[in-house]
């Protein structure tokens, strides 16, 4: 049961239980129906109250009903929301803490609403691509006027209810609760007050007009226009918005239906609602139930304080956890937190953040050079120089000093946490926490689970993660973990591009039109294409067999680093960050095709994208075969949260998804027939073979 219902005297009260926030699912509505048919046929019985326990009135739709047949299965809330505004006797919404989406639509069907101070009030749809549904876009906006009702559902974002309250003329709420503690009092007393009214007003019967309509809406659609890019919703939410100011209201319940039901099959809010679960999928791992109890992190050690050390300690200073940084030398030390405070200061300059703020979190920060004084730190992660000796020796003091129990975290990009784990006597208590650059504004982190990672550790900084407002996905030991493994085949595929005829624009104008953020060469001139290079020297050595492009290793013998140097794909003026199309570049590609004996051919933007994504698709394929990692979307989270994927398109596993990935192994099937291309990596790989063959899909 998700629901409750109880007879006060004369005021029946339907309560929705239905933890964490009242979720409006197929049994809570039936429960809600249920229980006005109970209050219709008792007698006894003159007004209904309808509220909410525990944390919310009702957070709205149950998102895992969408899309399924569930969500319109009767009484569906548009049954509902008729059952309260044709109940012959007064129905009273009690508010507070949370109404949202289809929520605040239940409220509005109902005749009266009281609400507490406190309450978030809001129409969140157009966050998962959507406008309201149940008739928000019609009735909001006759409570609270076009403008207001229009600005809440195109930006999605909750307004408190004593706001709302202050609005001249409002009928959201016929009454503010003096608290939350004393809602349920007030609203009986409500319901007693107005058990005799007739008839009864009805939120659909309100006037709804805007005194300048063509003007206003035409400013509206160019105002969201700007924002909304490349999500059709907003826009939509102004014609809906639009029609309740100049139709009738089933005419306009009509827009609003047909708006919704095409915005529910646009692959953008398909998009939406896949990362929507997958954010919340993704700290949720197979093995490791729930309830693990997981160890106390209150305070964190940090060694290295550079690029990524510095930004590391800023997560953890942020939210109130101090932390001591290790260095070799006074001066590196100094020098980083010299970077910590310019971060900090420029918040500041910019209003982000409050001096007194900035001050707090400096004072958690202390420094050493002495392993000893890690000796109490809960959890230490090293950020130290990509060398295999230098983390053993790092590891090998951290084991010498830590006490039992503390939890010992590597930020390696590249090395085998397992060999790492293995230089202590603790194995059990050694991870991988991947950041991104730069760490403190990067939402991913990547959690590396060695062969002997304890399952409590695995959950603590898991936990630690989402305290630290990290999008935190679990990734097993392998070159390059998910993210940067996947990324190699994208890097090595635009290699292979420009040795056929595109240029490094071409190229990276392509994916930046699908969507990307930067283009892999732009990319590779912010990064330092020294870093790759250093990569692929390795590579040479440990694996002689894979084929690349010798492109960028051409590029890195010129010296042109990227914007380091002033130069590297690209041309840069001097203090600027413009992208300038080099023909000192575009003639050392043009010699190495000569001398490759290719003749380069025009290449079209479709084969760029594809060829660029399928690779990552296929590596991905292989990532998830091997137990890498354990869900398709989680590969999504991290492409979207760490490597500038574009949202509108849900990770690149969603992408395939939807373009079907029968298609998609027919496009790598016509790319292993290019001679200059590496025939062997475009073997789909054998899962992705298999689901295309099922006709089935990752996620
Ligand atoms: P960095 O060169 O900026 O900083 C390394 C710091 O470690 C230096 O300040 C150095 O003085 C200090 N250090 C070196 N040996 C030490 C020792 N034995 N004890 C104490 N401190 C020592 O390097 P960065 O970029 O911060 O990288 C650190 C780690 O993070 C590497 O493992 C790297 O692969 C990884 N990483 C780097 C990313 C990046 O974009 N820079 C991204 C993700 C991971």
């Amino acid at each position: 049961m998700t629901t409750e219902y109880k007879v006060h005297g004369d005021v029946a009260v339907i309560t929705m239980t239905h933890p964490p926030v009242n979720g409006l699912d197929h049994t809570t509505r039936q429960g809600i129906t249920d229980g006005l048919d109970k209050a219709q046929a008792d007698a006894a019985v003159k007004s209904i109250v309808i509220t909410g326990a525990g944390k919310a009135f009702s957070g709205g739709a149950d998102i895992k009903e969408f899309g399924s047949s569930k969500a319109l299965a009767e009484p569906n809330l548009f049954s509902v929301i008729a059952a309260l505004e044709n109940s012959p006797k007064p129905v009273i919404a009690a508010i507070h803490s949370v109404v949202m989406g289809g929520g605040l639509e239940l409220a509005l069907g109902c005749h009266y609403r009281i609400a507490a101070p406190g309450c978030s009030v809001a129409l969140p749809e157009v966050k998962l691509g959507l406008i309201p549904g149940a008739g928000g876009t019609q009735r909001l906006p006759r409570v609270l006027g076009a403008e207001t009702a229009l600005n809440m559902i195109v930006s999605g974002e909750p307004v408190k209810s004593e706001l709302l309250a202050q609005i001249p003329g409002q009928k959201l709420f016929d009454k503010m609760a003096a608290s939350a503690e004393t809602l349920a009092q007030e609203a009986m007393a409500f319901a007693q007050a107005v058990s005799g009214t007739r008839p009864l007003p009805l939120v659909r019967n309100l006037p709804c007009k805007h005194p300048n309509g063509d003007a206003y809406f035409q400013f509206a659609r160019n105002m969201v226009k700007g924002m909304a890019k490349n999500f059709p919703a907003p826009l939509k939410g102004v014609d809906a918005v639009e029609a309740a100011t100049n139709k009738k209201f089933d005419d306009g319940m009509a827009v609003e239906h047909e708006l919704f039901t095409a915005l529910m099959l646009s692959p953008e809010s398909r998009a939406l609602r896949h990362i929507f679960i997958a954010e919340r999928a993704a700290s949720k791992i197979p093995d490791v139930p729930e309830d693990t109890p997981k160890r106390e992190i209150k305070s964190i050690a940090v060694i290295g304080a550079g690029t990524m050390g510095g930004g590391i300690s800023m997560n953890f200073l942020n939210v109130g956890i101090p932390v001591m940084i290790l260095e070799v030398k006074q001066e590196a030390l100094d020098k980083g937190i010299a970077t910590i405070r310019k971060n900090y200061e420029a918040q500041v300059k910019k209003g982000k953040l409050k001096q007194d703020k900035y001050e707090q979190r400096m004072s958690l920060l202390s420094t050493t050079l002495s392993y000893d004084d890690l000796r109490d730190a809960d959890m230490v992660i090293e950020a130290v120089f990509e060398e295999m000796g230098v983390k053993e020796k790092v590891f090998k003091e951290l084991d010498r000093v830590m006490k039992p129990g503390a939890i010992l975290a590597s930020n390696t990009s590249t090395l085998d946490m397992n060999k790492i784990a293995g230089f202590t006597k603790r194995p059990q208590d050694v991870i991988g926490t991947h950041f991104f650059s730069p760490a403190n504004v990067m939402k991913l982190l990547e959690v590396v689970r060695a062969k002997k990672t304890a399952k409590d550790v695995l959950a603590t900084v898991m936990a630690l993660g989402k305290k630290i407002k990290k999008t935190a996905v679990v990734s097993g030991v392998c070159d390059g973990f998910i993210g940067n493994r996947m990324i190699e085949q994208y890097s090595r595929q635009a290699g292979f591009l420009l040795e056929e005829g595109c240029t490094p624009a071409q190229i990276d104008k392509a994916i930046e039109t699908f969507g990307f953020a930067m283009g892999p060469f732009r990319m590779g001139d912010l990064a330092g294409n020294d870093i790759s290079w250093a990569i692929r020297k390795r590579r040479y050595i440990e694996k002689p067999d894979v084929k690349y492009s010798k492109t960028a290793d051409l590029l890195c013998e010129m010296g042109r680093y990227g914007q380091k140097t002033g130069a590297g794909w690209y041309d840069y003026l001097p203090g600027k960050r413009d992208a300038i199309p080099s023909p000192l570049v575009e003639g050392m590609i043009e010699k190495h095709r000569k001398d490759m004996g290719v003749t380069p051919r025009k290449i079209s933007d479709e084969e760029i994208v594809q060829r660029l994504l399928y690779a990552m698709v296929n590596e991905a394929a292989r990532i998830l075969e091997e137990g890498i990692a354990s869900k398709a979307s989680d590969i999504d989270m991290v492409y979207l949260t760490g490597y500038g994927f574009p949202v509108y398109r849900g990770g690149p596993m969603l992408y395939a998804d939807q373009v079907g990935l029968f298609n998609v192994v027919q496009s790598m099937k016509r790319f292993a027939k290019n001679p200059l291309d590496d025939a062997k990596f475009w073997q789909p790989a054998p899962l992705l073979a298999k689901l295309a063959a099922e006709g089935k899909t990752f996620n």
